[in-house]
């Protein structure tokens, strides 16, 4: 919820393009979808894009446009080429997707699975280089993993990741739709390190909480690959959709989210180290996206969320021992002191 609940600029456009046009046949597309796919690539510096809807849709996308593109461009023999994975990524939930989880539990009796996948450790770049055979496609990647519990790689990881598919003429696919439109202070978290890739996937903020919006955006080269008949989505690049996308985006520039996104997070985690918790072993994060690491004595981090919540803060366990927080970035700097001072009286008085 980047731009907050119910934000009443994205509402009123809503409303707006509700009562003129929802949806139309793909065959045609209306005014709004080429303003929003331009804002998209000069947002990424990137050159061409298409709207789907969820954020496991994009992957896909990416994922089709990433084979075709080396079967027909690259080289790789057909329908024999490799995707290269990280370990505890999370990219949804569709069977392709889940395919390359690294979580059993996210496959257990959905397979059959999709082959083609290859897992490397995250924030290891010397790993990518080492798995990279004449069969890889790319690499598909989060810049900071989300949902394994908010783990920032190494300095320079994006960068290297960026050289070393550049040199083997093979795709960086970077998986943005928790990272980007601004949560870490950052539009993308790759322009910490001006690694822009070749495919990146956008969602979940795209559309201000409000519908499902997501897209692609790549090089010319990739997206041209898409011939018409190739893909498609009733849905993808719907009026309405776009209409809010534009708005959302239009929020985050004009209402500085990207700059309080930075200095909200970066006293969030200075507030969470000062309260020198026996009961926390590890905080990370980068803008308004933090994770906090608590013992086993102290309960798992359902149990932490479940007394968070009872304070009046929504958070999110991960991985056990892990409490995520991902608060709005129009948060403000009292809102955050209230949090710290929420977060506190649970770890001293639970
Ligand atoms: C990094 C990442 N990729 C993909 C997805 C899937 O998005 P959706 O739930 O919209 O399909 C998520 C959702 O949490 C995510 O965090």
């Amino acid at each position: 919820m980047n731009q907050g609940h119910c934000h009443p600029k994205i509402v009123e456009t809503i409303s707006n393009q509700a009562k003129k046009l929802t949806l139309t046949s793909r065959a045609v597309h209306t005014t709004l979808m080429a303003p929003l796919l331009k804002k998209l690539c000069d947002l990424s510096g990137l050159d061409k894009g298409i709207m789907m809807n969820s954020g496991a849709e994009a992957v896909e996308t990416a994922i089709k446009l990433a084979r075709k593109w080396a079967y027909c461009h690259n080289n790789v023999p057909d329908d024999g080429g490799e995707i290269i994975v990280a370990t505890n990524n999370f990219h949804g939930r569709t069977t392709t997707v889940i395919s390359f989880s690294s979580n059993p539990g996210y496959k257990k009796h959905f397979g059959p699975l999709t082959p083609g996948f290859k897992e490397i450790p995250f924030g290891d770049a010397k790993a990518l280089e080492k798995a990279i055979t004449k069969n890889t496609i790319g690499f598909l990647v989060e810049p900071i993993q989300g949902e394994a519990g908010v783990y920032v790689p190494p300095e320079g990881y994006l960068s290297d990741i960026r050289n070393i598919c550049t040199n083997h003429n093979i795709l960086l696919m970077l998986d943005e739709i928790q990272t980007g439109l601004g949560r870490t202070g950052k539009m993308f978290a790759y322009q910490y390190e001006q690694a822009t890739p070749d495919l990146l996937m956008i969602g979940k903020a795209l559309s201000g909480g409000f519908i499902p919006v997501s897209a692609v955006v790549g090089r010319q080269d990739i997206m041209d690959i898409f011939k018409p008949g190739d893909h498609g989505s009733t849905y993808g690049g719907n009026p309405l959709g776009c209409a809010v996308g534009l708005a959302a985006l239009d929020v985050l520039e004009t209402e500085g989210l990207l700059e309080n996104a930075l200095a909200r997070g970066t006293q969030l985690r200075a507030g969470l180290n000062a309260m020198k918790s026996e009961k926390i072993t590890e905080i990370r994060g980068k803008g308004l996206m933090t994770a906090v690491d608590i013992i086993p004595s102290f309960g798992t981090g359902s149990d932490v969320c479940k007394m968070l919540l009872k304070k009046g803060i929504l958070s999110k366990d991960t991985h056990k021992q892990s409490i995520r927080l991902t608060p709005p970035l129009v948060i403000t700097e009292q809102q955050v002191d209230w949090l710290i001072n929420k977060i506190a009286e649970v770890f001293k008085n639970p």
